[in-house]
């Protein structure tokens, strides 16, 4: 093997320390704990033995073991943070906790950050699988990563509507650990599935430290990137409401928007009152169950689950209910589902009226209301 002095230090200390715990079992309770190889979707034996152990070798050189991480400096993560996030739990003398990620996160989003822990079979929507290294709700653009304050917003709210708790009670630098970590999974795991593809293209690997660090900076620098990528709400733009008439009148917009079947296209999915029921043939997936072949559950660590679009009647905003989330949601739409990012299509004006029709629409009197749904039901057919 090509590898560098310090990678195949490193690949040799982890082999070695492997050794050694196996001579001593039971020594320290449970083995020490590993990163799943992403095999999802592939046949077991579409790879020879040697040649997962070779991506196991070089992602462990590039990105250490949960209980031991690693990351090249040049990605300008920190790795003191990614050490207090990893590992098993324990608390320093001084106070300082260590192994948050497992404490906290690993029941639902796994070890290995691939979103199947324990729990996760049980949740709809499933934890988020960091390894594809797309994230819904964010400030950015399309196609762009969070940005470090966006998976802080996520970590301290929450996502509402979702078993995705809040840690607000956690103090900031655990936050920021923990942050830093996920962005960690995040690349691995997108390094991982870039090793596979060599594999499949029948490339030779990136093994030398050079080769593999450029690897790891092409996924890192889109994490660096994603602050330059932030969506700015057009405030210009913003539609008067000094009264309540001109605020009736941008919502009235905002419904036509919403119902034109041309340009904003929202009543495709959302239905033309907004309950969500749309989608006739309610056949909608997000990117991490699309790719699920039914006939082949088996390959899979999840059962394929189905995405609804939102019922936008409950005022339950899973990116924040702020009207500049909900203007970020419009115009970059919900990354790695299939609600489109309406920037290009529509006018910051027409955005905003947009916005102002979702939030008041929770208030409006509801169509469930027999009456009400009579008239639904007999205005759809
Ligand atoms: C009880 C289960 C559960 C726990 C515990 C949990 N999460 Fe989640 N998490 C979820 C679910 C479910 C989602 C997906 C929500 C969705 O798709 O709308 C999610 C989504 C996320 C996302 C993706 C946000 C986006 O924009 O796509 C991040 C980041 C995240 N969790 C980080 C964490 C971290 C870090 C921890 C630990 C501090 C944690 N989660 C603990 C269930 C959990
Ligand atoms: C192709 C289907 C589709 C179209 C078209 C669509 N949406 Fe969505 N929308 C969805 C889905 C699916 C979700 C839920 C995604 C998730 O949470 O994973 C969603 C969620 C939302 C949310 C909730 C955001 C949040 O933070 O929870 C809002 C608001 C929204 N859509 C507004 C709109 C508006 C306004 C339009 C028209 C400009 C529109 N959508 C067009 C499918 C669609």
């Amino acid at each position: 093997m090509m590898l560098g002095k310090h990678l195949a230090s490193r690949v040799g200390a982890v082999v070695l320390g492997g050794l050694l715990l196996s001579f001593f079992p039971g020594c320290g309770g449970s083995p020490p704990a590993t990163f799943r190889l992403n095999m999802e979707g592939r046949s077991p034996d579409q790879f020879s033995a040697e040649q997962k152990q070779l991506v196991v070798d070089i992602l462990t050189a590039a990105f250490g073991t949960p209980d031991d991480p690693y990351i090249f400096p040049e990605t300008g993560l920190d790795l003191e943070k990614l050490r207090i996030a990893a590992g098993p739990t324990y608390s320093e003398a001084e106070g300082v906790r260590h192994g948050l990620f497992r404490q906290h996160c690993a029941h639902c989003h796994g070890v290995t950050g691939d979103g199947a822990g324990p729990t996760a079979a049980f949740l709809n929507p499933y934890p988020r699988d960091f390894r594809k290294g797309v994230f819904k709700f964010t400030s950015t653009g399309p196609g762009a990563k969070p940005t470090t304050d966006d998976l802080k917003k996520t970590l301290r709210n929450g996502i509402q509507g979702t078993a995705m708790p809040s840690f607000v009670l956690l103090p900031e630098a655990e936050i920021e650990a923990l942050v830093e970590y996920v962005k960690y999974l995040s690349i691995r795991g997108q390094v991982e599935a870039s090793l596979f593809l060599y594999l499949e293209n029948e490339e030779d690997l990136p093994e030398s430290r050079d080769a593999l660090l450029d690897e790891v900076l092409l996924v890192s620098n889109q994490w660096r990137d994603a602050e330059s990528q932030i969506v700015v709400p057009d405030l210009k733009a913003l539609p008067p409401r000094d009264s309540s008439e001109e605020l009736a009148a941008s919502i009235e917009r905002g419904r036509a928007l919403f119902r034109d079947a041309k340009t904003a296209q929202c009543i495709k999915c959302h239905g033309p009152t907004g309950l969500g029921d749309g989608n006739d043939e309610g056949d909608l997936f997000d990117d991490w169950n699309k790719e699920k072949d039914p006939a082949h559950p088996e390959l899979w660590a999840l059962p394929k689950q189905k995405l609804r679009p939102r019922n936008l009647r409950l005022g339950i905003y899973r990116g924040g209910r702020a009207p500049a989330d909900i203007y970020r949601r419009i115009f970059a739409g919900i990354k790695g589902t299939p609600m489109p990012a309406a920037g290009k299509v529509l006018k910051p004006n027409q955005i905003w009226d947009l916005v102002n029709y979702v939030l008041q629409l929770p208030y409006e009197p509801s169509p469930n209301r027999p009456e009400e749904t009579t008239k639904l039901t007999r205005a759809r057919l």
